[in-house]
């Protein structure tokens, strides 16, 4: 693109802004603005400055109805879980993890996968992850791909990670990346705003990216080649997650299911959960951004939540819904934040009060265009404990501890008690569940 073309683009959408320092700028700085302008999405631009001139007039929407829960019973569970084997071992799932978010509540530099959390070896969120890849394709004879959605923030550093620590042992075949798309913010009059001099603020786009991603970079192209029918979704913070789950694999195939999500209880009415909920024929997803006081407050006649489960975001998809999918529009979610900009004399500021709205697309929003949901219940303490925060409820310390509390649960059903306080950390590579214990795989304890 040259400057000319980026200023009549810029002029006819009304952000000439984006040029005023264009004088000040170095050979270099200049190419990368224009780089940046040419990549701009001037329709979806156009759809957050529409949201911006709707938001005081908010429309009035049917009042949310909670979902009814599956629960396994012993018989259940084992039916599903046979099913689910099979489909592994016949080679049909993959696993979508997203990490192209930002771990800035969790105050860390890096890509959230690299944080270590391994209570013994200190090692990273993506170890746990890959590493029961790893056990599943061992014990199922199978070659799970693995597909990583990164955003331009951390897609270098995410791609190095994993080759500094050789896959984790996965084929690096297996192991897919894939780039989320960036958007840029706008002040409360839809105007574009810089950073720095030559530089347009951006951020990820939201997970709601992911599909229209997948199609773009071909991975749905891939899945089709490799003959996958079922995608396992997850997100990068939580290590105690069951990925690809036999019993929730086996449940979603037999129900025909196009999107099925594991709920669980919330802690309080507080947490910060999306919840599953039904509004006229359709189900979707209410974010807890988005739930009203008096939605998240409300109560059954026995005292219990209404809106009692939470979704961890842990998903099963069925390759024909998400291949339906991908060129959907997607519903934008928006948020008022603090955005560093740059003055007319070209200093940074960095805001003490919010000054910009940042929108995202959320991948539940395709929830309403499902033939068949499933929603199932399970117990938090077996499989979520996600690092969000530095410090207090979902940190590192409460991770650690209910990682730890789990794999003592699967010791002690195989009549192994270790003294109370003794670090332990199992390889899930070796050890998927308390049944491999009972094989006498490898157990690291110190
Ligand atoms: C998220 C869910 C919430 C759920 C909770 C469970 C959203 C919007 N909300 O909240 O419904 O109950 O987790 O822990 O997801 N990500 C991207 N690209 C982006 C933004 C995020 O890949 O542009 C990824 C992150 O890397 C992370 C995941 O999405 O793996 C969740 O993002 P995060 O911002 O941490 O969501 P929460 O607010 O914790």
């Amino acid at each position: 693109m040259t400057y000319e073309q980026a200023k009549s683009l810029l002029e006819s959408n009304n952000q000439s802004q984006v040029l005023r320092f264009w004088g000040t700028l170095n050979a270099t700085a200049q190419q990368s603005l224009l780089k940046q302008i040419a990549s701009l999405d001037f329709a979806s631009i156009e759809r957050m400055k529409a949201m911006l001139a709707q938001k005081a007039a908010e429309t009035a929407l049917a009042d949310p109805i909670a979902p009814e829960v599956v629960e396994f019973t012993a018989k259940t569970h084992a039916e599903a879980y046979t099913a689910g084997e099979q489909e592994l071992r016949a080679g049909k799932v993959a696993v979508l993890l997203v990490a192209g978010g930002q771990g800035s509540r969790l105050g860390y530099e890096g890509p959230k996968g690299a944080y270590s959390i391994g209570p013994i070896t200190q090692k990273p969120l993506f170890y746990f992850h890959s590493r029961k890849i790893l056990g599943l394709n061992r014990r199922y004879q199978t070659r799970i791909p693995f597909y990583i959605m990164t955003s331009d923030v951390n897609d270098a550093a995410t791609q190095a990670h994993f080759a500094e620590h050789h896959y984790f042992g996965l084929n690096k075949d297996d192991v897919i990346f894939f780039q989320q798309g960036v958007w840029p913010a706008l002040t409360p009059e839809g105007k574009i705003i810089l950073d720095q001099p030559g530089h347009i603020f951006m951020s990820p786009d939201g997970h709601g990216g992911t599909i229209s991603a997948l199609e773009k970079n071909g991975c749905l192209a891939d899945m089709q080649k490799r003959g996958i029918s079922t995608i396992f979704y997850f997100q990068v913070d939580n290590p105690m997650v069951e990925i690809a789950d036999p019993a929730f694999i086996g449940l979603h195939i037999s129900k025909k299911s196009d999107f099925s999500l594991k709920l669980c209880a919330k802690r309080d009415a507080k947490e910060g959960m999306g919840v599953v909920a039904i509004r006229g024929d359709h189900f979707e997803m209410i974010e807890y951004t988005e739930l009203t006081d008096e939605q998240a407050n409300r109560r059954t006649a026995n005292g219990d939540l209404y809106f009692k489960y939470g979704s961890p975001a842990i998903h099963l998809f069925s390759f024909d819904f998400l291949k339906q999918e991908a060129n959907r529009n997607m519903p934008l979610h928006i948020a008022f934040k603090k955005i560093p900009v740059c003055a007319d004399d070209g200093t940074v500021i960095k805001p003490e009060k919010n000054n910009g709205y940042k929108f995202e697309k959320f991948i539940f929003d395709v929830m309403p265009d499902a033939k068949t949901v499933v929603n199932l219940a399970f117990d938090r303490a077996d499989e979520f404990s996600p690092v969000k925060n530095a410090e207090g409820s979902d940190s590192p310390a409460t991770c650690k501890h209910d990682m730890q509390a789990k794999w003592r649960r699967w010791l002690a059903a195989n009549s192994i008690t270790l003294p109370e306080g003794l670090p332990l950390e199992l390889d899930p590579a070796c050890v998927l569940d308390a049944s491999d214990l009972k094989k006498g795989l490898l157990l690291e304890t110190r």
